[in-house]
């Protein structure tokens, strides 16, 4: 059991958003990428909806490039940011496989949308956490047009999903130090 802790404890420490430029275009086996789905289908889930759904890119350049055009499309000429639009264009250069994380609202009304999103976030949780334990480098991002309608209707996605952010994995050679800024005492309070 104690070593069960330390295994999982150094896992979650070290897990670290690494950002697809840092990756070096080496292949994830999609096998592996297949048994960080099965992890995913594993986070709680209130009333069993399971409101997960993942698209997966094993080339995830054909999706930046979607991206990256969806941005130009949908962004007013005022916020257009040039940089931004070359960023999400070669996003998935270096990277493996490129996941879309999408919460499918499920029937159950009494069950609300912020359950069935925070599911959701735990499976993708899981895919980072396994992904760690790996060595395989993630990051998880929502910016740009990935939480837009535009992205929404380009996945075909229903009136009441959402795009919970895409997930990009790869291979890193260096791994970044964590922070956080607020101590801990800040965030508990135990009575
Ligand atoms: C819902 C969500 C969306 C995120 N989207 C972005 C993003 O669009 N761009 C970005 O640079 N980081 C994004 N991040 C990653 C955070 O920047 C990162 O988690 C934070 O810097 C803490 O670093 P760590 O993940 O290494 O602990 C996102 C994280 C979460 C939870």
């Amino acid at each position: 059991m104690d070593n069960t802790f330390a295994t999982i404890s150094a896992i979650i420490k070290n897990r670290r958003s690494i950002k697809p430029v840092m990756m070096n275009g080496k292949k994830i086996p999609d096998y592996q990428v297949r048994s960080l789905l099965e992890l995913a289908d594993w986070a709680p889930t209130h009333g069993l909806t399971e409101p997960w759904r993942f698209v997966v890119y094993a080339n995830p350049a054909d999706f930046c490039h979607e991206h990256a055009r969806l941005y130009k499309e949908h962004t007013p000429a005022e916020n257009f940011i040039e940089a931004s639009y070359n960023n999400f264009y070669a996003q998935g250069d270096k990277a493996s496989h490129a996941i879309i994380a999408i919460m499918k609202r499920g029937d159950l009304p009494k069950i609300p949308v912020k359950e069935e999103v925070e599911a959701v976030a735990c499976s993708i949780q899981n895919i980072l956490l396994g992904a760690t334990a790996l060595n395989i480098a993630s990051f998880w991002s929502t910016g740009g047009a990935i939480t837009k309608p535009a992205m929404k209707e380009f996945l075909n996605l229903g009136e009441h999903d959402q795009v919970a952010g895409v997930i990009y994995l790869g291979y890193a050679d260096e791994h970044p130090a964590g922070s956080r800024k607020v101590p801990m005492e800040e965030k508990v309070k135990w009575l």
